[in-house]
């Protein structure tokens, strides 16, 4: 079938990226996305494309080039479901907060809606397609609700999960290692891949069963996050033994069956996707009696959480033992640089600890607003709003964040961190000054010489 027209239901950090760049390779193809939140499709509408909700290096320029010509962003679901003859699924799959799997399996209930939404309103044949990142076996759920209308509008159901980093995202759609699509009907896959072929060539498409294809996108977070976990094991005992982190990443990164990527020690992983899906993996491992399986994945995220937790014991410990009362500078506060999300950043934990020793926290992020950092830090519920309100403040200007701190914890390597005046942030602070690089994105030698105390992971 040739597709002439797509709707994506979510209109997120995965929807309208991915979107954004099938709509400019495919000027043919009508691609309308579609979201319950009016703020967020507002945004996408704004005139000004600085305004967009999600910030991303390229994005502005291909919604600029194509909103309004052959992209579409708008709130009538229904109309865009029943006009469009593909419709991608591409909406959150937090962890559960609630009843069965409570914190540990992904909830599918947006799914889920989407799934009926599709099958009360279709009236003639669809493709749906998966792209957020689902629990094995999930298209078995929506094939049961689609297929149970009592219509004669047929289903086919592929799986094409998404493997974009933020901060990289237009990018890693541009230039993809690979695409996966797994599904049943050749024709349905032959008609997903011709969209990708556009810009992508054939023998990067891989063609799999639905489970593969599901099973894939979570073992693919799985040792991306597993990488991070180990290097960070190693960064600890470096700290013990003199041994230098970037030196042992580099000597084992330059052996071809390891390779060099993705060994950067840091304070732990952020975003909204490792943590999730490894905990989904964990959760589905244990619901089949894997429990062997399940330990080995889990033990990702507790060094994880340990490594977050060992950095700000680590500041306070250095610190003479007390935070209370001392200003301590947040450079960074989104998960990681070029982008605006901020899900399980490290930044929002780190925080909660230091505020709990009664510290004073000053945040500067190129990017995040201070509304977007108390709401983060409101959300843990740890102390009351006001109570956040009066212990962490946002700048606007990093100089003036720094300003009389005790120290600088520096939690997202923004490239523009790099290019301070480092001097006069040190002549405007408190001394001795320190420096907590959890990036590792200073040079050690240059900030002693200015005279700050500096430390940094896996040194
Ligand atoms: P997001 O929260 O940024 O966007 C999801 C959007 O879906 C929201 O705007 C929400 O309002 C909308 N939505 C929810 N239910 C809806 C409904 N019933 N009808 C219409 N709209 C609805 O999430 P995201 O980061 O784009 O992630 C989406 C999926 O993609 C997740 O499964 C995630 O695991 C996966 N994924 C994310 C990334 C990433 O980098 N963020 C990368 C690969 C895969
Ligand atoms: C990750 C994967 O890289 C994507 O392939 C996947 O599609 C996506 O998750 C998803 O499913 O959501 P993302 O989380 O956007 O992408 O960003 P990453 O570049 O993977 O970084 C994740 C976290 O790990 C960040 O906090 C980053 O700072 C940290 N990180 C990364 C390290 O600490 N060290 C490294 O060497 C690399």
């Amino acid at each position: 079938m040739t597709i002439t027209k797509i709707c994506c239901i979510g209109a997120g950090y995965v929807g309208g990226p991915t979107m954004a760049v099938i709509a400019k390779k495919n000027p043919n193809i009508k691609v309308t996305i579609v979201d319950i939140n009016q703020e967020r499709i507002d945004a996408w509408n704004d005139a000004d494309v600085s305004k967009l909700p999600i910030y991303e290096p390229g994005l502005a320029e291909i919604v600029e080039e194509t909103r309004g010509k052959n992209l579409f962003f708008s709130t009538e679901i229904d109309k865009a479901i029943d006009e469009s003859e593909m419709i991608f699924i591409s909406v959150n799959t937090p962890t559960k907060t609630y009843g069965k799997g409570k914190g540990m399996a992904a909830d599918l209930k947006y799914v889920e809606l989407c799934a009926r939404n599709i099958a009360e309103v279709a009236t003639t044949d669809k493709i749906v397609v998966e792209k957020s990142t689902l629990p094995v076996r999930t298209a078995q759920a929506i094939k049961s609700i689609l297929h149970n209308t009592g219509s004669n509008v047929n289903f086919e159901i592929l799986s094409n999960p998404e493997f974009l980093a933020e901060g990289t995202a237009i990018q890693d759609l541009l230039n993809p290692d690979r695409v996966l699509i797994g599904g049943e009907s050749e024709s349905a896959i032959e008609s997903l891949a011709n969209i990708y072929g556009s810009w992508v060539s054939q023998d990067r498409i891989l063609r799999t069963n639905v489970w593969s294809s599901e099973l894939s996108k979570l073992t693919a977070n799985a040792f991306l996050a597993q990488r991070i976990s180990s290097i960070n094991a190693i960064s600890e005992l470096c700290e013990h033994t003199e041994a230098d982190v970037s030196e042992v990443a580099r000597a084992i990164g330059m052996d071809s069956r390891i390779g060099s990527k993705f060994l950067n020690a840091s304070i732990g992983f952020g975003g909204s996707c490792f943590q999730k899906d490894i905990l989904n993996l964990v959760y589905i491992a244990r619901s089949y009696g894997l429990n062997a399986v399940a330990d080995y994945w889990e033990q990702v995220i507790i060094l994880n959480d340990h490594q977050k937790r060992r950095f700000s014991d680590n500041l306070i410990s250095t610190l003479y033992n007390t935070v209370s009362g001392k200003k301590i500078a947040m450079l960074g506060w989104a998960f990681k640089k070029d982008t605006n999300d901020t899900r399980e950043s490290a930044a929002i934990y780190v925080a909660d600890h230091l505020l709990s020793e009664q510290a004073q926290i000053a945040v500067y992020d190129p990017k995040v607003s201070e509304k977007k950092t108390q709401a983060d830090l409101n959300y843990l519920n740890t102390r009351s709003e006001e109570e956040n309100k009066s212990l962490m403040t946002s700048f606007e200007d990093p100089y003036e964040a720094t300003k009389d701190a005790h120290a600088i914890a520096i939690m997202t390597e923004w490239d523009e961190f790099k290019s301070y005046d480092w001097k006069k942030i040190y002549s405007q602070m408190k001394k001795p000054a320190f420096i907590f690089d959890g990036r590792n994105i200073l040079n050690k030698d240059a900030m002693e010489s200015i005279g700050f105390e500096y430390s940094s992971i896996g040194k």
